[in-house]
């Protein structure tokens, strides 16, 4: 089976599963601005995508470039992955998963989520920013211990990413249904 991987990524967690995904599968890893370049003949060639962005402000960076194209694709196994610092068993995935493709793209695409991290040193100016001044309000907000545990997790750098989260991604990608 032939498998691409598309990928775009600020800090780095989603390139390390692009690669993780690359590696296990086999497949041709691609950053979305080569995607970009490539014409349609060059898609042709593969039995299965997967494209993989990072999370902002819950939604995933770029999809709508995946989302544009999957139907050409229509035929192939589709995956996007999404790579995000939330806890990957935070009762928000579900929606938020629920929430990245419409009843038509489920027919044919399956998302999935991957814990990343946080890595302000490598954060354009802009996102940095954000991500400060979001940190700094779930400090002023957290009551609960989860909260402020959370509040003094995202107030610097960690990387929770694992190689687990990629399991769910190939038995998808290589699964006959
Ligand atoms: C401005 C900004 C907003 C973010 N919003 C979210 C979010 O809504 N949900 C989430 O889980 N992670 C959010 N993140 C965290 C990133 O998705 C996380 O750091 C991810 O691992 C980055 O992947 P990358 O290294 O491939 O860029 C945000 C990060 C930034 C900088």
């Amino acid at each position: 089976m032939k498998t691409l991987i598309i990928y775009t990524s600020q800090t780095g967690f989603t390139k390390k599963y692009a690669q993780w995904l690359g590696e296990r599968m086999q497949a041709e890893v691609i950053d979305l601005k080569e995607a970009k370049r490539r014409d349609s003949g060059f898609y042709q060639g593969f039995d299965a995508i997967a494209f993989g962005s990072w999370v902002l402000g819950g939604k995933a960076v770029k999809s709508e470039w995946f989302l544009e194209k999957a139907p050409t694709w229509r035929g192939k196994k589709l995956a996007q992955f999404m790579v995000g610092a939330m806890p990957a068993d935070a009762p928000e995935i579900a929606t938020f998963l629920d929430n990245a493709l419409n009843e038509e793209q489920k027919q044919y695409i399956k998302a999935f989520f991957c814990q990343g991290g946080l890595d302000y040193t490598k954060m354009k100016f802009p996102y940095k920013q954000m991500m400060k001044a979001f940190s700094s309000m779930t400090a002023k907000k957290a009551v609960t211990d989860d909260e402020k545990k959370m509040a003094e997790m995202i107030a610097s750098n960690y990387d929770e990413s694992d190689i687990k989260f990629i399991e769910p991604i190939i038995a998808y990608l290589e699964g006959g249904e």
